[in-house]
């Protein structure tokens, strides 16, 4: 393969696969696929797609097998973790929080138990694919709490015995529900991260690489970012710039035959409410047009 290509590796299903792939793809990236391959190959620029098992995409970034890596953070620290507690170093760096992949690292425990919280796990077992990050948890808490390391189906564990809680991810929370345990203690918020080769130093790589991120960066802001036109009276522009959820400076632009009224133009990097509109109006804007952004590069 050609070394002068960046590798992505990013999840082949699951919860941030699509989401992985669309983010790229905004980012101008042209990618031939077929169906079932494991390798996308951009058409347009030089970066490789893997699609991989998340689990295993910080090993293969930290081996530097490929660049980057999208991967949730919960995945991320676990390794971190294992890497700290062996002889093996920290081979990758966390670039870019995504927003998407968004869960909670929580404690659940069975309706029918007696143990409904942490306090009440003492000398008990808690069962979860994450036994380093719950590990220094319970730690920085001073519990006793015997960890069972599973990676699969860990809802069953508590009736199936083998533990008295779990310790797993939370999203909509019907997982816990169609299982009957109540979600507890949250101990971590978790999103999908980009993550980067420590050994990235090619200046063909590093100059790609940039650029990526640099996209990335534009596509996470365009997506709450909106264009908000209005006229607004000359004497309000400061009280209605301050009514604009995280507006930069707005441009002014004046109107012909009128000194009073000027057309006012400013990006909001965030979502614009009705409620906002209303109050706009009655500062003296009139003809308030929102209109969401395409691309945007800062
Ligand atoms: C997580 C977790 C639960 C589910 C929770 O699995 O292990 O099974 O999501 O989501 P919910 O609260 O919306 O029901 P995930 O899809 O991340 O798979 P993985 O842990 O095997 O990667
Ligand atoms: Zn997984």
């Amino acid at each position: 393969m050609n070394k002068k290509r960046i590798k992505i590796a990013i999840q082949k299903s699951g919860r941030l696969a699509d989401h992985s792939y669309d983010l790229l793809k905004k980012c101008g990236l042209i990618v031939s696929r077929n169906k079932g391959q494991l390798i996308g190959y951009a058409e347009n620029m030089p970066f490789d797609l893997l699609f991989v098992r998340d689990d295993d995409i910080p090993s293969l970034v930290k081996d530097n097998l490929t660049d980057l890596g999208i991967v949730g953070l919960n995945v991320v620290l676990e390794k971190q973790f294992e890497y700290a507690n062996s002889t093996q170093k920290e081979l990758f760096s966390i670039e870019e929080y995504l927003d998407f992949g968004q869960c909670r690292l929580s404690f659940a425990y069975p309706e029918v138990s007696d143990i409904q919280s942490l306090s009440q796990l003492k000398n008990k077992k808690v069962a979860t694919s994450y036994p380093f990050i719950v590990g220094d948890y319970l730690e920085r808490e001073s519990l006793d709490v015997e960890i069972v390391k599973l990676s699969g189906a860990l809802e069953l564990a508590p009736s199936l015995g083998s533990a008295d809680a779990i310790c797993d991810l939370v999203s909509s929370g019907r997982t816990l529900r169609a299982h009957n345990l109540n979600e507890g203690e949250s101990i971590l918020e978790i999103t999908a991260v980009v993550i980067r080769s420590g050994d990235t130093s090619d200046p063909f790589k590093q100059k790609w690489i940039r650029k990526l991120l640099e996209r990335i960066n534009g596509v996470l802001q365009v997506r709450e970012s909106k264009y908000v036109m209005m006229h607004a009276p000359r004497n309000s522009i400061d009280r209605i710039t301050e009514l604009i959820p995280g507006a930069e400076s707005p441009t002014i632009i004046p109107l012909e035959g009128t000194d009073e009224t000027v057309a006012l133009h400013v990006v909001c990097k965030e979502d614009v409410f009705w409620e906002t509109l209303e109050n706009l109006k009655q500062e003296g804007a009139s003809s308030i047009l929102v209109v969401p952004v395409e691309k945007m590069l800062v």
